[in-house]
């Protein structure tokens, strides 16, 4: 409930006044803008589907199994979980953000699944941010990754705020979001992204500890998809379109973006779609997939699994679902998320994950009419 006051609070007490520069540009304020926004508004795609849709899983209704039978358990940065979820980083860097983490956290714990946090550029930037970002008393063995932009290290960041990131939460890994699409139409943004391939190399090649690149939305092509395969990466999570879609978020926070067109802000390659690729593209098994963009139920994070994804992430209904109830509103949605995944794999007959890739048969995509 405390944290539903804070929201209150929030919203009667900050006046944000879109022109203003200094506010805007101020990195941990504008993650808190950015926490608003997305709390007030809808900043989903418009017809564009994550595209699970077009997929149709074949019950078995001649089941043998129950959904106690079934076991989500796998691992991640050689950590064990529960189920093969995890909420994709968001925030910290500011008193919502610290509250909003810890509330991830804690039941992140209690579900034993992953979790990300969000950009710690605010911190790396100003040390008396670090505690919005650390969570590991609260969360001491679940997979925790770390955050920076790819923006930061195309203007000088190295693997040295790299590993700051990552020990200044005792992280298992570090995700780098690159979200050039948003760096473009954001007037802050960062426009100097020439680099930005050589600075991954760099990168991955450098640092003693794992690196997971992530897209924000927008989804991975794949020729950034064949890049990213060649490097030592840990994992790549997706981040398709048909979830949270950023260029409507920058639009909210800069009203003279409304010129663009829908054709622009709803440009993205559907989530189930740049899975399909990324599973033709990244042969290395050690490199793992994270399917997320949109990824609002169990039975579509199934479908996920199902296309070759090892581990579904999202975001926006984690906080949605904070917004709503606190604690206690996060606790419903993972549990209900967990509930349909079981529900499903039980009318699938399948009791694990190593027998689900084995089934992918019971995967059929709609042939359009
Ligand atoms: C409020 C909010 C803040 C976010 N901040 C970050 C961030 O700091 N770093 C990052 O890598 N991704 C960030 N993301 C992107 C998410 O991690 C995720 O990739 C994206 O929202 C797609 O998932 P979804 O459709 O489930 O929300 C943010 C998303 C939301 C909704």
């Amino acid at each position: 409930m405390q944290f539903i006051y804070n929201y209150k609070l929030f919203n009667q007490g900050l006046q944000i006044n879109f022109m203003d520069q200094n506010f805007l540009s101020n990195t941990s304020s504008r993650k808190d803008e950015h926490l608003k926004i997305c709390i007030e508004n809808d900043v989903k795609y418009e017809n564009v589907s994550t595209g699970f849709n077009n997929y149709i899983m074949m019950p078995n209704l001649l089941t043998k199994i129950s959904p106690e039978d079934i076991d989500l358990s796998t691992t991640f940065l050689g950590k064990s979980m529960d189920s093969p979820l995890l909420i994709a980083g968001m925030t910290g860097g500011t008193e919502k953000g610290k509250a909003m983490n810890k509330i991830i956290a804690k039941i992140c714990a209690e579900y034993n699944i992953g979790m990300g946090i969000g950009s710690q550029r605010a911190a790396i930037e100003n040390p008396s941010l670090i505690d919005s970002f650390q969570v590991r008393d609260i969360a001491e063995s679940i997979p925790l990754l770390a955050n920076l932009g790819i923006a930061q290290f195309t203007s000088g960041y190295s693997v040295k705020e790299a590993e700051q990131a990552i020990e200044m939460i005792n992280a298992d890994g570090l995700a780098i979001h690159i979200n050039p699409l948003q760096e473009f139409i954001q007037y802050d943004g960062n426009k100097n992204l020439a680099n930005v391939q050589q600075n991954l190399i760099d990168l991955v090649g450098e640092s003693k500890s794992p690196i997971i690149v992530k897209g924000v939305g927008t989804g991975f092509s794949n020729e950034d998809m064949k890049f990213l395969s060649s490097l030592n990466v840990a994992a790549i999570d997706l981040a398709g379109a048909g979830g949270t879609n950023w260029k409507k978020i920058e639009i909210f926070r800069n009203p003279s973006l409304t010129n663009l067109s829908t054709s622009l802000i709803n440009w993205g390659i559907p989530t189930a779609d740049c899975l399909v690729n990324a599973v033709g593209v990244i042969s290395d098994s050690s490199k793992k997939i994270i399917a997320s963009g949109g990824i609002w139920n169990g039975t579509d994070a199934v479908k996920a699994l199902m296309l070759g994804a090892d581990y579904v992430a999202f975001a926006l209904p984690a906080l949605l679902a904070i917004s709503k109830d606190s604690e206690e509103g996060l606790r419903k949605f993972i549990n209900n998320y967990i509930f349909e995944m079981k529900i499903v794999l039980t009318m699938l007959g399948i009791t694990n994950l190593e027998e689900l890739r084995k089934k992918k048969n019971l995967l059929m995509r709609k042939t359009p009419h």
